[in-house]
């Protein structure tokens, strides 16, 4: 047993539904079976740079397991290992080239805990939250990992909070545009998040009975697509449904990047391939074709059952994993086990990515689902 007294914890990236249950599940297990002092670092690590912390007590936690967003709030811009130097108006610095100038500043983040005496730090977050995480563990600070991002990317565990409210989003807006496609028969798209993974659009596509998938790890051929479609067409069928991915790829190789956030760790905005796909479709198969991007809707709104389960199974998978000392891991679920990981090797390690000989391609595949391949 850990002679831990004091936990902080912290949520950054993007948000995710199932972010308030996780925070509720940590912050009663600590007090209720613990009687653990809980602090709340506001903003991910900006918070944990500015020294932005609050008492967590039961009150704060009543009423939100059904809410979207983070009661914390968040930043994907705070790296505090690369962090970049503002001058004394607040503005980035840059160098002669026009580079941003950083800095290392993780030394205040240590500090500002070590101050407040916190004994151990819980970490809801994806990839690049979580690496930083690891870096942490690595300056001696012991992190508890959680598992958070909608795209269900992360290694090591088979799901993340925030993935099945995401698909099921995702699912809906794909069983809405139907109405649209059949009634003016035409093609319609719709593109889904999950960055450089295709488990949403996978998900998603299957479920809401898309006539194609594009996604990132499977390169698409427009003009397999093209023929599909117009397959279908003489075969009767007046109307098509494509699922594509944010980050799906064509032949080629390249994405569609919305933006770039150049002060962000993780610069690059995917979006736009909706549009791409369907002006392409419109040219090749002579009906007209629409694109919707769900963008954050996906993100928004209350967690499903399933997310508010999970979330509080690691939050408090992630307390007793503290108890025991387990600093450096990453709370997890494989098969229908919470287990725990090292955080080094689940940052070592790629992303999750759909392999292209998956069970859901498969089955997709063999009832007549065009992957564009
Ligand atoms: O990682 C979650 C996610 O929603 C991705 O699916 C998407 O590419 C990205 O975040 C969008 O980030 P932002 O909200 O910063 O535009």
């Amino acid at each position: 047993m850990s002679d831990i007294k004091k936990i902080a914890i912290m949520t950054g990236g993007g948000d995710c539904p199932g972010l308030n249950p996780v925070i509720r599940a940590v912050v009663k297990t600590a007090i209720l079976k613990y009687g653990l002092e809980v602090v709340g670092i506001r903003h991910g690590y900006h918070g944990l740079y500015h020294g932005d912390f609050v008492n967590l007590g039961l009150d704060d936690v009543q009423e939100i397991i059904s809410k979207g967003g983070t009661i914390l709030y968040s930043s994907n811009k705070d790296n505090l290992f690369k962090y970049p130097v503002r001058d004394e108006k607040g503005d980035i610095v840059k160098d002669a080239e026009g580079n941003i100038v950083y800095e290392d500043v993780s030394d205040v983040g240590v500090e500002n805990l070590k101050k407040a005496g916190i004994d151990a730090l819980f970490i809801l977050g994806g990839d690049g939250t979580l690496t930083s995480g690891r870096d942490f563990a690595r300056k001696g600070v012991n992190v508890i990992g959680i598992p958070k991002t909608i795209d269900n990317d992360l290694a090591f565990t088979d799901y993340t909070f925030g993935f099945d409210t995401a698909i099921g989003v995702a699912t809906d807006g794909l069983d809405r545009v139907r109405t649209t496609g059949m009634s003016h028969h035409r093609i319609m798209v719709v593109e889904i998040m999950g960055r450089g993974a295709g488990w949403m659009t996978l998900h998603a596509g299957i479920a809401g009975a898309a006539d194609v998938i594009l996604i990132p790890e499977i390169p698409y051929d427009i003009n397999k697509v093209a023929e599909k479609i117009k397959e279908d067409k003489a075969n009767g069928k007046e109307f098509s449904i494509v699922a594509v991915s944010e980050g799906a790829k064509s032949l080629t190789g390249e994405q569609v990047i919305l933006k770039v956030r150049e002060d962000s760790p993780d610069p690059i905005r995917l979006g736009g391939v909706g549009s791409v796909v369907a002006d392409k479709l419109e040219e090749l198969v002579g009906s007209e074709a629409r694109a919707t991007t769900l963008g954050h809707i996906q993100r928004g709104g209350s967690p499903t059952v399933h997310d508010r389960v999970l979330s509080s199974r690691y939050g408090y998978a992630a307390v007793e994993l503290a108890m025991k000392g387990g600093f450096g891991r990453m709370v997890a679920l494989q098969g229908d086990k919470i287990t725990s990981v090292s955080l080094e090797d689940v940052i070592g390690q790629q992303t999750k990515n759909v392999t292209p000989d998956n069970e859901l391609v498969t089955l997709a595949k063999a009832m007549g689902v065009c992957f564009g391949d």
